[in-house]
């Protein structure tokens, strides 16, 4: 009995400690289930601070799931340039289609029936359902995983699924006789400011006194490191052909590192280790890339049934991917 007592008071410290000291984000204004889905999925390998000119930018472009829907995925993948992993900007605008066509532009309010939806997998389901529902139910994200970690000093493999299943067990616990929508936040909150992956403020943590890796010098230890993919070396020899003011995409390709997008034209290769010749190279989470590019001048009536062209001004809304924009400017800057 006195321990489920402590249990409370712990996290009414934290809970206290997040109504007292949030950061004042744009998405936190309502609790409109459209903001917090567009800043959650921009928020997966990203920091906040990168995010807020994107997530603003995107409000002002689609205020609401109706415009989003209304938009094209390629205007969609424009204003993510920039932000990596294109695919959430994919899966975002289709998700908008269904919840327009299926649902009347209403967001489902359980995260099950979330997880129906593209790219809603159990992080955004949850975080969108509990956040703006208040459905009981935790987010396990990488802060709220240092924060629990640390909290009960648990040297858990949270990459495996059998041990991250006991801490979403343990979040899902967690969140219970609170607000969720506001202990998520406070622990995903607590985790991005004060229990930091280095050097973390403990001594300004509201739960300190009950942080057994605190107590337990283990703070540094917690939580385990994944152990790191070797990067895979490609080399991709990119070709470049441009007419004045076009360039040339193609659907039709299997690099690895950008899958599903369109692309410059080229061949791409596994490579054993480093080449000795390369324009310049380029990473794409565990891909390093070597890029060797390659030019041809054409008029825009060249035809070949796997490319199609472009307007260089209008490359960003085609292929996001800073990679591309790397390769067809190494033409531009290169010296004839
Ligand atoms: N990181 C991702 N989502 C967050 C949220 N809602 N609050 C604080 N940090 C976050």
């Amino acid at each position: 009995m006195k321990k489920k007592e402590a249990f409370f008071k712990e996290r009414e410290k934290l809970l206290h400690w997040f109504l007292e000291n949030q950061r004042p984000l744009p998405w936190r204004k309502i609790p409109d289930p459209y903001p917090i889905w567009i800043s959650e999925v921009m928020l997966q390998q990203t920091t906040v601070t990168t995010v807020i000119p994107y997530f603003k930018k995107f409000m002002e472009q689609f205020p609401d799931v109706l415009s989003l829907a209304k938009s094209s995925e390629s205007q969609v993948k424009a204003i993510w340039a920039g932000l990596g992993y294109y695919n959430r900007a994919k899966q975002l605008w289709r998700a908008s289609q269904i919840l327009v066509k299926e649902y009347k532009g209403e967001f489902p309010k359980n995260y099950t029936t979330l997880m129906e939806l593209p790219g809603f997998g159990p992080y955004t389901s949850r975080a969108v359902s509990s956040i703006a529902f208040d459905e009981p139910v935790g987010v396990l994200d990488g802060n709220v995983i240092r924060v629990l970690s640390r909290y009960f000093d648990w040297p858990m493999k949270w990459w495996q699924g059998p041990d991250r299943l006991e801490l979403q067990f343990c979040v899902d616990n967690w969140v219970q006789n609170f607000s969720s929508a506001q202990m998520n936040q406070a622990l995903m909150e607590l985790g991005a400011t004060i229990c930091t992956p280095q050097s973390p403020s403990c001594l300004t943590c509201p739960i300190i006194e009950y942080c057994q890796s605190h107590k337990k010098q283990t703070v540094s230890k917690r939580p385990l490191s994944k152990p790191k993919k070797p990067k895979q070396l490609w080399l991709w020899q990119a070709h470049v052909h441009k007419s004045q003011l076009y360039v040339a995409l193609t659907k039709t390709h299997d690099l690895p590192f950008l899958k599903g997008q369109d692309v410059l034209p080229g061949k791409a290769q596994l490579l054993s280790k480093k080449p000795s010749i390369f324009d310049f190279k380029h990473s794409i989470t565990h891909y390093q890339i070597y890029v060797t590019v390659q030019s041809t001048s054409h008029s825009r009536r060249f035809r070949d049934k796997n490319i199609y062209w472009v307007q260089l001004n209008q490359l960003k809304l085609y292929c996001p991917s800073s990679l591309i924009h790397k390769a067809v400017a190494f033409i531009k800057d290169r010296p004839r």
